[in-house]
């Protein structure tokens, strides 16, 4: 059920139940971070492995220091930039924090979100709340209320209205060893932004306890129909053996002779709208059964980093 009934979001929450929750990356699956009730739903729900920690969400300062007792000077520095943002930052964790929120691990992973109804949400609430993205494991991450009403509604679940998202990329994740500021995964603040702010950052799939963050997966944000992620997009069409796919180019029309009737779309050159609209796009496009969707690599800078490495993950072949 999609409502932008504030008042009800808050009432189910302290009932330790689990709503869609909008932010400014993708929705997510939100539930009391102190409510071991609401975690276990939260997990059920995406039936994703417990090995995979999820993110607590802060609508201010002062919720960090019960989640940390230490942020480095670095850590600081990042959020008095970017918070609230779309940057989820790993610290270690305090005794508040429990076992299943981190799959174990000793840093907890926080992130405040730039978006007014969650940010009203989370003020309005005596807890943090925990929130992976609100989708089936693997699956493409949902940048509207009605894309987790379509995953989740038929469970009963939530879904408080908080428009389109304005992002369209989950949050970049970082944590700090020594002095150093690693990247586990990318996100929607490029790495070149970051290091505006603290210098050289290193990118790094695994953590220091081996672990390697689920959101760098080599399989993950995947629609239903194949998605073909090629670098040549011209050479690609040529070898298709059907016209019913759709082709998705970051800036000029390739030539498409016999591929009238296919579905053609171009993000126009401009990466800010393509990191909005990708997962939307891609959501319409599995609704239309379709061979597959041709999607041609952004370039490699910026956000256009960020979404290659997800398109990476959903496709198929390239
Ligand atoms: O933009 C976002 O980050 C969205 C919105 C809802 O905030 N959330 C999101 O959550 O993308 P999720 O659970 O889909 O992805 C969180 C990623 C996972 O890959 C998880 O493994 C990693 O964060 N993570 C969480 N806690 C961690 C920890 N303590 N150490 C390492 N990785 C962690
Ligand atoms: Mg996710």
């Amino acid at each position: 059920m999609i409502s932008k009934s504030l008042d009800k979001a808050i009432e189910l929450l302290k009932n330790e139940e689990v709503i869609g929750m909008p932010t400014e990356t993708v929705y997510g699956l939100a539930g009391n971070a102190y409510s071991e009730r609401a975690i276990q739903s939260i997990f059920q729900l995406k039936k994703r492995p417990y090995t995979n920690p999820l993110i607590v969400h802060i609508g201010n300062i002062k919720q960090l220091k019960e989640l940390s007792d230490e942020i480095p000077q670095k850590a600081e520095m990042l959020a008095a930039k970017f918070w609230p943002g779309p940057l989820t930052i790993l610290l270690k964790k305090s005794t508040k924090v429990g076992a299943l929120v981190t799959a174990g691990q000793e840093t907890v992973a926080i992130r405040m979100p730039n978006h007014p109804l969650a940010l009203d949400l989370l003020n309005q609430l005596e807890f943090p709340l925990v929130a992976p993205s609100a989708n089936p494991y693997q699956s493409i991450s949902p940048t509207s209320a009605k894309h987790v009403d379509r995953y989740f509604g038929n469970q009963a679940v939530f879904t408080l209205d908080g428009g389109e998202s304005t992002n369209g990329l989950e949050s970049t994740i970082v944590g700090f060893e020594e002095e150093e500021v690693i990247v586990y995964r990318l996100g929607a603040i490029p790495l070149e932004e970051l290091e505006r702010i603290v210098g050289r950052v290193r990118l790094n799939e695994v953590n220091q306890n081996g672990i390697v963050s689920p959101g760098m997966a080599p399989k993950h944000y995947a629609p239903k129909t194949p998605l073909i992620f090629t670098d040549s997009l011209s050479k690609r069409i040529q070898q298709l053996d059907t016209n019913n796919v759709a082709i998705i180019c970051f800036d000029k029309l390739p030539k498409v002779n016999n591929f009238e009737d296919s579905i053609i779309y171009s993000f126009q050159g401009h990466l800010g709208n393509a990191a909005k609209r990708l997962y939307g796009l891609l959501h319409e496009l599995d609704d239309r059964n379709l061979d597959c969707i041709l999607i041609e690599k952004f370039p490699n800078h910026g956000l256009g980093r960020t979404i290659n490495d997800r398109l990476k993950r959903a496709a198929v072949t390239n």
